[in-house]
């Protein structure tokens, strides 16, 4: 099955790997080029990573796209994220059909624009019937906003008697956040060497291998993240017990 990747082993490839994919800005401006350019550069390594991913058999690729903080950036950066992320959508649907890939969406959807919502909403209605990998995109999301709203959609529950408060169970609350019904990223991976989480799925990471590199977003590339998952291969995942 892995035939293209001799050194990986099929049996043990995460389920679901997470990407922070920073560090566009960086690689504009060691190029003395605007922001916006090292964005869309980022967004070839978006389909590279998308295309690898799917023909490694990975179930579920989430990546983080835009953050609830970054819409304080300038208006200019925010527009062209917006139109890059449109542009992306309207190009990528031919592969996913191809491919057989579903689109999802978490965050505060809400808060898009609505000519990129109306996208959004579009690509997501085509691929819902698509079953060999799910493509994630986090977008206006923050793991303590995602948290805030399952703490209301829960207390909701509880009020109107549908939930017992001391039934509640750390499934319960997995069921309701933005990730229900995934499992949680096996693999996470942050580029340009910032060792931070920044409010990425900050319940679903609780034991995810993390591994940070120093590449910037649009440099990482298949071979690199083949690396990773070789080195993914080699760590040994206890969840707190002792070695079997
Ligand atoms: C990541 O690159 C993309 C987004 C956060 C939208 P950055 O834009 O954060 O790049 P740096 O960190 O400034 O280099
Ligand atoms: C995290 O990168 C968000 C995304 C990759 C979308 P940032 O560049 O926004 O995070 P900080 O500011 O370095 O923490
Ligand atoms: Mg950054």
């Amino acid at each position: 099955m892995l035939s293209a990747y001799p050194d990986l082993d099929a049996a043990n490839l995460p389920a679901h790997v997470a990407i922070i994919m920073d560090g566009n800005g960086r690689w504009a401006k060691k190029r003395l080029l605007n922001r916006i350019k090292g964005h869309e550069q980022g967004t070839e390594a978006v389909r590279s990573i998308v295309r690898t991913c799917r023909e490694l058999g990975i179930s579920i690729l989430t990546l983080y796209a835009f953050s609830t903080e970054n819409w304080q950036r300038p208006k200019t950066e925010v527009a062209a994220l917006m139109n890059l992320l449109k542009r992306f959508l309207e190009s990528e649907l031919e592969e996913m059909m191809n491919k057989d890939i579903r689109l999802n969406a978490i965050g505060e959807i809400e808060r898009l624009p609505e000519d990129v919502r109306q996208m959004l909403q579009k690509t997501m209605k085509s691929t819902e019937n698509n079953n060999s990998m799910l493509l994630n995109l986090a977008l206006s999301y923050g793991g303590r906003a995602e948290i805030v709203r399952m703490v209301r959609e829960i207390s909701k529950k509880a009020k109107n008697g549908e939930i017992d408060p001391d039934s509640i169970t750390s499934s319960i609350v997995s069921d309701h956040l933005y990730t229900r019904g995934m499992q949680d990223p096996d693999l996470l991976i942050r580029t340009s060497g910032e060792i931070r989480i920044s409010n990425f799925l900050l319940w679903q990471v609780a034991y995810s291998e993390i591994f940070v590199t120093d590449t910037l977003w649009p440099d990482f590339g298949k071979d690199e993240f083949v690396r990773i998952l070789k080195g993914y291969q080699q760590r040994e995942r206890r969840f707190g017990k002792v070695e079997a």
